[in-house]
């Protein structure tokens, strides 16, 4: 077994969810270095955490360390410029989310993966737990019926205080809200549970925090399969909750939390008058219990590299959730609703969540 090259950027709030990551796969990986703009920060994390080497730029780190991997966990806005740096360099990359700003640095990502054979996976910790596989697994088996109606909820409470980081709560830095930072974990789940989404109503809005972005979405979708879905996403929630719900034909499968699951979060409720033994059955299939984490996104990030294949949640499956925001963003500053594949090159939305161009043009 090989132990992959690897190096950190982004020392903040969130570097501890990679590291315990990182401990969980022993020898698998080799972490090298750290960087940080903030250099004081990346030392005292190197020296904490037992990493040879720091830097506070990522070219003298790339010249200098030649990595095979490295995670990104650095604010939204500054993700495109350091995966095609990474990708360039000949690493492969596994980025926070949201993976970038927009469509158009979607776009500029895909063709340096195609130029250098490298590729990046966005870090969505929530698909990788065993009982969102198991779901995942019986929707492609038809084990439950088709799903016909889902709920979507990230009921988050954030404090005015949350927004003094400086690239919070704007567009140009956090790329949105809590649609685009907070519910996208939740969303990413429920779009790639439930199947092609076709179409989104919203409205979003700045209720009760100092914010350029909103602080709360609401949303309707349409699937191509016929199902449709209700997508909450606020920061303004005192009980907060995560809960995803999935009516089947056969069954409802939820889960409530807050920021992970095992599999005793999750629930499967049949009609009193119409249980189904089969459906029964293919949900207590259900053996393994492994919580939600970057352990194991990470883990199959290395199992891809192993065999030189495109790893999970990039490429097309991770351009979808990034049409999705854009989509709901289009259509609550619109008021009309928006179809897949409408956003191409040339609407101001491709560019820019917010669908910036568009209003600075307004007089
Ligand atoms: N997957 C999850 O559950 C989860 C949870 C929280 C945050 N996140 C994501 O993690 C990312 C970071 O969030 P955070 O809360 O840790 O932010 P943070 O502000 O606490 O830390 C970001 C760090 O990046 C450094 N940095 C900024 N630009 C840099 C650059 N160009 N090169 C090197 N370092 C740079 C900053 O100095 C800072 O130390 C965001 O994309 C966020 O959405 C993910």
């Amino acid at each position: 077994m090989t132990s992959v090259r690897t190096v950190i950027i982004g020392t903040g709030n969130s570097v501890g969810n990679h590291l315990s990551a990182i401990k969980k796969l022993g020898d698998r990986v080799n972490l090298v270095a750290a960087v940080d703009l903030d250099a004081a920060r990346v030392q005292a994390v190197c020296a904490e955490n037992d990493i040879p080497r720091w830097y506070a730029d990522t070219s003298t780190m790339l010249a200098t360390e030649q990595p095979e991997l490295v995670c990104i966990i650095t604010p939204p806005a500054t993700h495109k410029a350091l995966i095609i740096e990474c990708l360039e360099a000949g690493a492969w990359v596994y980025c926070e989310k949201p993976l970038c700003a927009s469509l158009a640095e979607y776009d500029e990502i895909a063709a340096a993966e195609d130029r250098t054979g490298c590729y990046v996976s966005t870090v969505f910790q929530w698909r990788f737990g065993s009982a969102a596989k198991h779901v995942k697994r019986l929707v492609e088996q038809n084990g439950l019926g088709r799903p016909l109606v889902g709920v979507c909820n990230t009921l988050w409470y954030r404090d005015q205080d949350y927004y003094r980081a400086p690239w919070r709560g704007k567009w140009a830095t956090e790329i949105g809200g809590p649609t685009a930072t907070l519910g996208i974990h939740l969303m990413d789940l429920f779009l790639w549970l439930m199947g092609d989404w076709s179409e989104v109503r919203a409205m979003t809005g700045t209720l009760d925090r100092s914010i350029e972005v909103e602080d709360v979405s609401m949303a309707l979708a349409r699937f191509e399969n016929g199902a449709m879905g209700s997508i909450v996403n606020s920061v303004l929630s005192p009980r907060q909750e995560s809960y995803l719900r999935l009516d089947f034909q056969q069954a409802t499968v939820e889960v409530s939390t807050l920021y992970r699951y095992n599999n005793d979060h999750w629930s499967f409720t049949m009609p009193d008058k119409a249980v189904n033994p089969t459906a029964a059955a293919n949900w207590q299939a259900l053996t393994d219990n492994i919580p939600s984490g970057h352990d194991v996104q990470l883990g199959e990030i290395l199992d891809s590299m192993a065999r030189g294949e495109r790893p999970p949640v990039s490429g097309d499956d991770a351009r979808r959730i990034l049409e999705f925001i854009a989509s709901l963003y289009k259509s609550a500053q619109s008021g009309l609703p928006v179809h897949h594949g409408d956003i191409r090159p040339g609407d101001p939305f491709y560019y820019a969540m917010n669908g910036a161009p568009l209003v600075m043009e307004q007089p």
